[in-house]
């Protein structure tokens, strides 16, 4: 189904949380009072690194306003963003966890983290976007009619073999009356919503799951990836005036659109800073690590900034002594580079253009992720896609450490701004002493959805 319209955002679904809270709703505003803030958790498991990070947030702004728990190392069982050894991710996913959560202990007044928030590689999702009418009956709006319009949108849009990770309501229009923001306390006989769901596959959530249940603790909801970064990265202008988001990552690079303040779409190719890396092993006969150093130091799109004599010291594949390496011109280098870069902005732009979003994606393109930190790679995204180019950074959050920031944490920083949106006033620590709890994803959606519902 192709997207056409602009859809909905967390900051589009704000207004109608403010009006919930002004409500006479006594009971949550009591429980408000007595919780101001809370800590959350999320987990970004990528092909290099699984991170995880807890947070405070505050739950009047719902914002994340210290990070008190952080945790990354190198990922395991992960190619090219797919689960290859679910062990191995278990194992890894448990260990970053640990260490966050031992971090984090001294400010979660003796409980242990229950649930967390996790991430979803864009290659295992799908946008849909469709309109859904309900009928008022000259009756006044209420969150049931709203309730009623998720629920056939669900059920729209769930094929077997994939399940619902986000339910975006983007406009509303009542009778012929569109563009309503806030239809809730409206009279009128007809309520058309446009909705967009991004559905993820099932088997792609119950392999995440697993890892995370091995750990004794429960799936909160998940994230698209690409969709978490747009949230760390982007400024709302920018999302507002349509904004295509690239997050290049080790074995992916992940797309998001947004479009009128709203996600339009997420989606992935299947190469990423992996690829670049294989190929200088490759093409200079050298290690897959030290390929990876050669890369990280030296490596360029462009041969601009550096002379026609610069050379690199290369140490042959099986050699390991520094004696037994061979001089390499650094053009070398950029002629593996810049070829493998192109040809991946060439198969996004292609996708881009076959999910007719070549229009709505706007003329602003922000790369972030660890490979987007490649020298010239802006200039060859600016030339390969024809649009304005930044690098985006995520915004900082207090008690961030210097090893978690930059492009690389994109993901994860932006997750703990949908955790902090999403989460509200349920439970997410318990008493120390963990209890397993293992949940199918359905069920782990269903209350995810349950609670969109009754937050909503
Ligand atoms: N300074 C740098 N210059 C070029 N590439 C870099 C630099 N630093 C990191 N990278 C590359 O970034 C990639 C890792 O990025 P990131 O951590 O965002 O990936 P990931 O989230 O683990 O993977 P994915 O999202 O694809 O599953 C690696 O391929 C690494 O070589
Ligand atoms: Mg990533």
């Amino acid at each position: 189904m192709r997207l056409t319209e602009s859809l909905f955002t967390l900051d589009k679904l704000k207004p109608l949380l403010d009006k919930k809270d002004s409500d006479s709703n006594t009971i949550q505003i009591e429980t408000k009072k007595k919780q101001q803030t809370k800590p959350i958790a999320v987990l970004d498991i990528g092909t290099s690194k699984i991170c995880c990070m807890i947070a405070i947030i505050d739950l009047k702004t719902n914002t994340p306003v210290e990070i008190i728990g952080q945790a990354h190392h190198a990922s395991d069982g992960i190619r090219n963003g797919n689960v290859i050894d679910l062990k191995a991710v278990e194992y890894a996913v448990g260990s970053v966890i640990q260490t966050a959560e031992n971090m984090a202990r001294s400010r979660m007044n003796g409980q242990d983290l229950q649930n967390i928030f996790v991430n979803m590689p864009a290659l295992y999702t799908k946008p849909y976007h469709f309109s859904v009418d309900v009928q008022i009956s000259g009756q006044q709006i209420t969150e049931r009619d709203i309730d009623s319009a998720i629920n056939q949108a669900r059920h729209v849009a769930s094929p077997k073999e994939e399940s619902i990770i986000h339910v975006i309501p983007a406009s509303y229009s009542v009778d012929r009356q569109t563009g309503i923001k806030v239809p809730i306390g409206m009279f009128g006989h007809h309520m058309g919503v446009d909705i967009s769901t991004i559905t993820a596959s099932k088997p792609a959530l119950q392999n995440f799951t697993t890892a995370v249940t091995a750990n004794h603790l429960d799936v909160f909801g998940f994230c698209a990836s690409p969709y978490a970064s747009g949230l760390s990265c982007l400024v709302e202008d920018e999302k507002n005036l349509g904004c295509t988001v690239i997050d290049m990552g080790a074995g992916t690079s992940q797309i998001a659109v947004f479009f009128e303040g709203a996600l339009i779409y997420t989606g992935a190719i299947p190469v990423g800073g992996q690829h670049v890396t294989n190929d200088i092993a490759r093409g200079l006969t050298t290690s897959v690590t030290d390929a990876e150093r050669l890369k990280i130091l030296y490596g360029s799109t462009t041969n601009i900034g550096h002379g026609d004599h610069d050379t690199i010291d290369v140490t042959a594949v099986g050699e390991d002594d520094s004696v037994n390496t061979k001089k390499v011109p650094r053009s070398l280098l950029t002629g593996i580079i810049q070829p493998r870069i192109e040809e991946t902005f060439e198969l996004i732009r292609a996708k881009l253009n076959d999910e007719g979003l070549s229009q709505v994606a706007g003329r602003r393109v922000v790369l972030t992720g660890g490979a987007s930190q490649l020298l010239g790679i802006q200039d060859l995204a600016k030339h390969v896609l024809d649009k304005q180019v930044r690098l985006g950074k995520p915004s900082v959050i207090k008690g961030l450490a210097e090893s978690t920031g930059g492009p690389v944490f994109a993901t994860a920083l932006g997750m703990l701004q949908y955790a902090a949106e999403y989460v509200d006033h349920q439970a997410t620590t318990r008493p120390a002493s963990r209890i397993a709890n293992l949940h199918l994803p359905d069920n782990i959606l269903r209350k995810a959805a349950s609670w969109f519902k009754e937050n909503w």
